[in-house]
């Protein structure tokens, strides 16, 4: 008697409101990559869908081959901000890695005893503001009477909706709660609405603007003290890493500091700087002959 041949059934995927296959997954994963440098690993198809899922139904699609269709569309070019802004992590908080921000203080003062006059940060993925303002406070901290160098931050992001809550500098209760003891009644103001809001001398320090780090050249005209760029090159391969490391070895004084994130290890870029101390960098010493 023949065999009958066994039924292959096609992958459903149930409990999902849009139909969402690997083919879909892979040209997400694709386009993020290309917009932003991100390398979502395969096992965040759930992450994404979750990310997404909001999209598809603003635009009122059927699926996420439509949304990726229609991203590829002209008439989507429009869409790409949204697509960004939402698989982008904005995880961050004040003073989070609290042991740069004394080493910060002390290069400042170091350079302001040299005779600068004014002193710079660019703080390269600034998430909804905790970082910049915890940079400025450190920054102020640091010259708490006498002759103060003027201090400027540029703080930039991909995602212009985390930039547009770090301009308004209003946070909530909780996470200004966790400022180190004192910062919050001398650096933010309580709203009639329960949550804070960073002081004006905070704000007049830094600007915010959209930068893609992964963009061929930079609009960013000066050269800095430090540098902070953390928990956002986790998310990029090696050779994006290298390019954008190379691109700020000229946007860095030759004596500034580069500060990264706690999993960040940059040995492979060894001709543009080597490690100072934990997640530090300098600039390279230049090769002999
Ligand atoms: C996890 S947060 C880190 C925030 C902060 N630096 C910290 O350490 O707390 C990563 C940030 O990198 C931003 N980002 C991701 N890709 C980027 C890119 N290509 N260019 C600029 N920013 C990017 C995200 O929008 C996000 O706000």
């Amino acid at each position: 008697m023949n065999k009958l041949p066994p039924i292959v059934l096609p992958k459903v995927e149930f409990n999902r409101e849009f139909a969402f296959s690997d083919q879909d997954f892979e040209r997400i994963r694709k386009l993020i990559y290309k917009e932003a440098g991100i390398s979502l690993n395969p096992s965040k198809k759930d992450m994404v869908y979750g990310r997404l899922v909001r999209r598809i139904r603003e635009l009122k699609l059927t699926s996420f081959a439509a949304y990726v269709d229609f991203l590829e569309s002209v008439s989507g070019k429009r869409e790409f901000e949204q697509f960004v802004n939402a698989l982008t992590t904005n995880l961050t908080f004040f003073f989070r890695e609290e042991h740069h921000f004394p080493l910060l203080a002390e290069h400042l003062k170091s350079r302001a005893a040299a005779g600068a006059s004014e002193l710079s940060i660019w703080c390269a993925a600034s998430s909804t503001g905790e970082e910049p303002y915890s940079l400025a406070i450190t920054a102020l901290e640091a010259f708490p009477s006498g002759h103060k160098p003027a201090i400027s931050i540029i703080a930039t992001d991909l995602d212009t909706l985390v930039l547009e809550t770090g301009r308004k500098g209003i946070y909530a209760a909780e996470k200004v709660a966790k400022l180190p003891a004192g910062y919050a009644a001398k650096y933010f103001d309580k709203l009639p609405d329960g949550n804070f809001q960073a002081k004006q001398v905070l704000r007049s320090m830094i600007t915010f603007q959209r930068l893609n780090l992964i963009d061929a050249t930079w609009s960013l005209r000066k050269q800095f003290d430090a540098i902070f760029c953390r928990n956002v090159m986790i998310y990029f391969d090696r050779d994006t890493q290298f390019g954008v490391l190379k691109k700020f070895a000229p946007l860095l004084k030759p004596d500034g500091l580069l500060f990264v994130g706690h999993s960040e290890n940059f040995y492979f870029a060894s001709d543009y700087f080597q490690l100072r101390g934990k997640t530090v960098y300098q600039h390279a010493a230049k090769k002999q002959g």
